[in-house]
């Protein structure tokens, strides 16, 4: 036997692919609709790359090695910190704002999960070089739109949107120090998911007090404007700093996409980088992990390529989107599908057959016959396994009157069409 995939690799069989090639189009369709322009990077990066600025849950996950040249390389973990180096790379010839996309494949080394692989594909659509709250709001409309496009609406997904900088406005305005922030970070993080007790167990333990421990509970649970207000009441400058959030959801609400949106302080983000507004997209159920995350994080193309850029944007995987897709219903049928397939009833028709798809492969059909001599009924057979719309038969009979038969399989029906007028005759019918 041969070795199996590596566990979390996935085989793309045909099937599999067609869904990949239906993902990436609708993709590239919705970023395209934004004015995005499509990069790539390589594959495999330094180390350092990913070290410096992406933060330990990412970096504990890497496929690392020293290469023959002894250099300290990592298959690609995400996007951003290429896409940061290659902007900072030429920031000065490049108009602002930068929109780009890229599909890559990513790896990370993680316990294997539903909804987690070792490799998936992402679209990383981002936006840099502008600092104000439509910019993020633009990044966000984008991430659902890219996630409607394929028909889901909003009793199927959510979106959670909170900001870094009102969620330190608010920890420092609860009296917490730095390394009671850090706990209350991974807890607002883990909030939807852990019991209630060990949520409060975790500030106890960092000795966060019960005022506080309340309030904080308080804000977990804001879903609206005004719940955020009172809750945030005399909390530093909080109501202040969430400004540009309160714009940025006004923006979304304008373009009509309100219904998809829920302000949500516990979305923080495991990502080091993020500076500002902060979103996911979910399941409405919550019975998947995140489908797309993504945010503002202004300071990373300083820190890896000395250039002074604002910039935000998001990455939206393709494994829990696919999860949901199927639990819906959603993923369309075979894409691959052929036109016509041509069967011949003699073996002095096989020439004819070949030149007649030759003719209209150049025209544009999808066409297959059968490569060796088979019995006509053998031939159809294959004609419905290929899904083919029309079958075209070439025999003797219909050759001596210049004529061939088409068969529409679906609908059982067949013509006889003029050998000279068949290209045309095929394209109008395929049309209808
Ligand atoms: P992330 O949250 O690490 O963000 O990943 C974004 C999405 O990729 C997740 O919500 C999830 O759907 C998918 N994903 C991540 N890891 C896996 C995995 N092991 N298996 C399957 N799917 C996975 C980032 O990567 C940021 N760099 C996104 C970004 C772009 N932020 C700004 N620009």
């Amino acid at each position: 036997m041969p070795p199996l995939p590596l566990p979390g690799f996935r085989d793309f069989y045909p099937d599999e692919f067609s869904l990949r090639t239906h993902l990436f189009g609708t993709w590239r369709a919705v970023a395209t609709r934004y004015g995005f322009q499509e990069y790539d990077g390589p594959p495999l990066e330094p180390l350092e790359l990913y070290t410096a600025k992406s933060g330990e849950e990412i970096v504990t996950q890497l496929y690392n090695f020293t290469d023959k040249g002894g250099r300290e390389v990592a298959l690609r973990p995400e996007m951003t910190p290429t896409l940061a180096r290659m902007v900072a790379a030429r920031a000065n010839g490049l108009r602002k704002p930068i929109r780009w996309f890229s599909i890559p494949q990513l790896y990370r080394y993680e316990r294997q999960q539903r909804g987690r692989l070792r490799e998936h594909f992402q679209l990383n659509c981002d936006l840099i070089g502008e600092p104000g709250p439509i910019g993020d709001a633009e990044i966000i409309a984008l991430a659902v739109d890219a996630v409607r496009a394929f028909g889901l609406g909003p009793s199927d997904f959510r979106v959670r949107v909170s900001d870094r900088r009102v969620l330190s406005e608010l920890l420092a305005g609860l009296g917490l120090d730095r390394a009671q922030v850090a706990v209350a970070y991974q807890v607002l993080d883990k909030f939807g998911r852990a019991p209630r007790e060990v949520s409060v167990g975790r500030l106890r333990d960092a000795a966060v007090g019960p005022d506080a421990i309340g309030r904080l509970l308080t804000l977990s649970g804001v879903r609206t404007w005004d719940a955020f207000r009172e809750a945030a009441a005399g909390l530093g400058d909080a109501v202040g700093a969430a400004e540009p959030l309160r714009r940025t959801l006004a923006a979304l609400e304008a373009m009509g996409l309100a219904e998809f949106v829920d302000l949500d302080l516990t979305i923080v983000r495991g990502l080091a980088y993020y500076t500002g507004t902060v979103f996911e997209l979910f399941d409405a159920r919550g019975e998947l992990r995140a489908i797309c995350g993504g945010g503002r994080y202004d300071n990373l193309l300083q820190a890896l390529g000395g250039v002074d850029l604002p910039a935000l944007g998001f990455g939206l995987g393709d494994v829990v989107l696919t999860e949901l897709l199927r639990d819906r219903g959603l993923v369309p049928g075979d894409q691959s599908a052929i036109d016509v397939f041509l069967a011949g009833i003699g073996e002095e028709d096989a020439s004819e057959v070949l030149a007649l798809a030759h003719e209209l492969r150049d025209a544009g059909l999808r066409v297959e016959y059968a490569l060796s001599p088979q019995p006509l009924g053998k031939q159809l057979r294959l004609a419905d396994a290929r899904n083919a719309r029309l079958a075209v038969v070439l025999g003797p009979d219909e050759r001596a009157r210049g004529e061939l038969v088409v068969k529409d399989l679906a609908a059982k029906t067949q013509s006889a069409v003029r050998r000279d007028a068949v290209g045309a005759w095929l394209l109008e019918a395929l049309r209808g």
